[in-house]
């Protein structure tokens, strides 16, 4: 749940990165949102170390990133997964190495296309209306390196909100309906295409790695079918990401060495059953590496006893930089920044300060006993928060540290007031 530099310093108070957090609460000013590296970097090492030479793995960009933060990423020999023009940007303007780029999204447009077409991306195609679209973009004698995402018809153990390769899925090609192998024809066949891959992607947040084994089964399946029928065998396959982290202390996740170790077998047994070509395997994990190096800080502000029904400590952020909760009935745990480890003073719930009646981050939960002015720490907030963060109700989203021996590099500063208006015409 913690990141791995977590300690509880001389103060008592909890320190990431050699950086005690009360102290950057108070010069940064909150809600602040911390990224510890040595979190990031020991996560995606461990995937790239697991992975060895068999394959590739990129990072999922939609968990959270900035130029820093993928300069981390990158440096660990990490590709990235993107899924907009505009993710695209980010990563060519933090000179992201583009030979390691893959372009995915269920509705690219053509201004999608064609951005990622010049960034030199692979594209990964998720339906049939892009072998149209890449007529128009790739020009004539040239050919878009691309893959094709398949549905693989397994349905995960997970929030069904984010479980997405069952066959009602808005995503890829369903195998089972037969439309991947009608896909893979297409491709086949397009003229300005080459078909480097195929790619699937299960779920998020998932802790049991059968799920992974059997979606690997079914895609192997196809692979043969495909190298009976068309002769065709791909140089890459693509697992996806999800490998669900830890939320609460109760959660216990597979590693993502042992996540990538269990797919592996499963691609080299299954290869090896059916007499084929090992392709290079492919994973893109998002939270598991950005998740548990992110923690977020709130101020406690407002205190409302409802005598036998409820306490609320309101704190200043809420919805707009954790919309979790609210979307997928996430669960997190909190800390008192200045005394984790201080004796609990019975349930309370904290509450956002939006103005909705929803914006509630953690429902009954045990906390030591707590006053205005308080900083709360929540771990667990590096993936899917800040980056689904909204200015609802007119406030700034949150200051964004990186967090190393002790000092905290700004890597994306607290938006203004007037940043609020930045695209409104007067
Ligand atoms: C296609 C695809 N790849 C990778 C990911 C990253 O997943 P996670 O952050 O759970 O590892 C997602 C997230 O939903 C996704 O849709």
């Amino acid at each position: 749940m913690f990141p791995v530099t977590y300690r509880v310093n001389a103060a008592g108070h909890i320190e990431v990165g050699g950086c005690d957090l009360v102290e950057l609460a108070r010069a940064h000013g909150t809600p602040l949102y911390v990224y510890d590296e040595a979190t990031v970097r020991q996560r995606a090492s461990e995937y790239v170390a697991a992975m060895g030479g068999a394959g590739q793995v990129l990072y999922s960009a939609k968990a959270f990133a900035s130029p820093r933060f993928l300069r981390v990423v990158a440096e660990e020999g990490l590709g990235l997964d993107v899924v907009s023009a505009g993710e695209l940007h980010l990563a060519l303007k933090s000179d992201f190495p583009t030979d390691r780029i893959h372009f995915l999204g269920n509705n690219k447009s053509i201004e999608d296309l064609q951005a990622a077409y010049r960034a030199g991306a692979t594209i990964v195609i998720d339906g049939d209306h892009e072998f149209d679209l890449l007529r128009q973009v790739v020009p004539d004698g040239r050919r878009a390196a691309v893959m094709l995402r398949l549905s693989p018809g397994i349905k995960p153990d997970t929030h069904d909100h984010i479980s997405t390769g069952q066959l009602d899925s808005k995503f890829g090609f369903s195998i089972e309906s037969g439309a991947a192998r009608r896909a893979v024809e297409t491709a086949l066949q397009h003229p300005r295409l080459e078909l480097v891959g195929l790619h699937s992607h299960i779920g998020s947040q998932i802790f049991a790695l059968r799920a992974y084994e059997d979606a690997m089964d079914i895609m192997l399946g196809l692979l043969a079918q495909l190298r009976d029928e068309l002769g065709f065998e791909p140089r890459r396959l693509g697992a996806g990401g999800g490998l669900g982290i830890a939320y609460t202390r109760d959660d216990d996740p597979p590693t993502p060495r042992h996540f990538v170790e269990t797919v592996l077998h499963a691609l080299t047994t299954g290869c090896a059953r059916r007499g084929l070509k090992t392709p290079e395997l492919v994973v893109e994990p998002g939270r598991s590496i950005a998740g548990p190096a992110g923690m977020a800080l709130y101020t406690v502000g407002s205190i409302k006893d409802i005598p036998g029904v409820r306490r609320y400590i309101a704190v200043d952020g809420g919805m707009g930089d954790n919309i979790r909760p609210k979307l997928y009935g996430a669960r997190y745990e909190a800390f008192l920044a200045s005394g984790p480890d201080r004796a609990t003073n019975g349930k309370v719930t904290i509450a956002g300060k939006y103005c909705e009646s929803t914006d509630i981050l953690i429902t009954d939960i045990e906390m030591p006993s707590l006053k205005p002015g308080d900083v709360i720490a929540v771990p667990a907030a590096g993936a899917y928060c800040l980056a689904m963060a909204s200015n609802y109700n007119g406030m700034p989203r949150p200051e964004v540290l990186l967090l190393r021996d002790g000092e905290a590099t700004v890597m994306r500063r607290r938006e203004t007031l007037d940043d609020l208006l930045a695209a409104e015409i007067f």
